[in-house]
């Protein structure tokens, strides 16, 4: 850290999510971006012209090498997650990747190993998990407001093929429903392909799936459904029904405790004002009942973009040397939970405790003869 206090953070994978860490970074006091590395030296040049950045790679063990670092921000595919994040801890440097974590566990676990061993903070950018109205909703839970915590249930937001959905998009959902349900225990999931079983000959890669998407590994299927048993007798629930449209409203999770429920739709603030809803009693009730659900004023929680608060948090754990926010073992857990599904449906949708034993991908496992 320079002796100012500022944070001196090189980017690898200058793409859009990368530009959107950028320009969050630059609008910050306490950061200051000094490299980017992109392998395609368009990317890298396109972002350091717009954002007056001068240090430029196409390699980022060379950009590790050459700036002085304090921060590394990793937000190529999943594909290339693990490798810069393991060379920048291996360097001391702190490291933010972008989720999913990783393509498989035993990626993950070399990624918390990397950092444990240095000493340095691994934060997940699974900025949700200090999104306003998920805080608010933690604060209601620990007053009572809604009882015993029974059921924890898991929204997508949908707009891609299902088998991408679950390593995508499903590591968000995944640590949502932490932030109610704590760690999880067990898994049982079904994974449907075009209405039947999914059977070994449905794995593909996620580009296969999906040639415009991420590089994130093997997936499987166009429907799915998880449930999940949390400490204290949590309950979680999920599911992956293909939806083409993405349904920014949709996404979030419900919290269903003895007296009453919490809605949280993780998308919804910047147009709703609040993205947080409760309903004081504990059943549904008929969908005429929806006017029961009452808005929640986070006005109390320090609303701000959850992006921005991941960097205040993460500054704050790199000073303190305690745990960042959504950090590399919360990440873990995470894809824990959404590689879980596989594994269980590979074997019939048998109840499968948490930590998976096998670290290996459950598909790429499944598809070798
Ligand atoms: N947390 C969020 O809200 C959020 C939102 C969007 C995307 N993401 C995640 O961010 C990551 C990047 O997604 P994106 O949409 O920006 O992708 P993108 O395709 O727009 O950008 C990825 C960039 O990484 C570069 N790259 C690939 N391999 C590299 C390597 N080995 N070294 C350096 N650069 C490399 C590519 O050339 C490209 O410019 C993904 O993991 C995605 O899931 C997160």
């Amino acid at each position: 850290m320079s002796g100012s206090g500022v944070l001196r953070v090189g980017l690898v994978g200058c793409g859009g999510m990368g530009r959107t860490h950028i320009r969050t970074l630059q609008g910050l006091r306490g950061f200051k971006v000094v490299g980017l590395c992109d392998i395609a030296q368009a990317a890298a040049d396109r972002a350091g012209q717009d954002f007056g950045v001068s240090a430029r790679f196409t390699d980022f063990e060379k950009m590790l090498d050459a700036v002085e670092l304090d921060l590394v921000v990793v937000a190529t595919h999943p594909r290339w997650h693990r490798a810069p994040t393991v060379a920048a801890a291996r360097r001391r440097i702190h490291v933010l990747c972008e989720k999913p974590m990783a393509l498989d566990l035993a990626e993950a676990d070399e990624m918390v190993e990397a950092a444990r061993e240095s000493g340095v903070r691994l934060a997940i950018h699974q900025q949700n998990h200090v999104n306003p109205g998920i805080r608010k909703a933690q604060a209601m839970v620990a007053e009572g407001r809604i009882g015993e915590v029974l059921l924890v249930r898991g929204r997508n937001k949908a707009g891609r093929r299902s088998g991408n959905e679950v390593v995508e998009m499903g590591t968000h959902v995944a640590d949502m429903m932490m932030c109610f349900g704590g760690i999880p225990r067990w898994v049982a999931a079904t994974v449907l392909s075009e209405g039947r079983f999914g059977t070994r000959a449905d794995v593909m890669d996620a580009l296969e799936m999906s040639p415009k998407d991420h590089d994130s590994g093997w997936v499987m299927g166009t429907r799915a459904v998880a449930a999940y048993g949390f400490d204290r007798g949590i309950l979680g629930e999920v599911h992956f029904l293909g939806y083409a449209q993405m349904m920014r409203p949709n996404y979030g999770v419900d919290v269903l405790g003895t007296e009453g429920q919490l809605a949280v739709r993780a998308a919804a603030g910047v147009v709703e004002g609040s993205n947080l809803w409760h309903l004081p009693r504990p059943m549904e009730g008929t969908p005429s009942q929806a006017s029961d659900w009452r808005s929640v004023d986070l006005s109390d929680m320090g609303v701000e973009n959850p992006i921005v608060t991941m960097y205040r948090r993460m500054s704050e754990a790199i000073k303190s040397g305690n745990e960042p926010p959504s950090s590399g073992i919360e990440g873990r857990w995470a894809l824990e939970m959404m590689l879980g599904i596989y594994e269980s449906h590979r074997q019939d949708g048998r109840r499968i405790p948490l930590p998976l034993a096998d670290r290996q991908h459950p598909l790429e496992r499944w598809r070798q003869p």
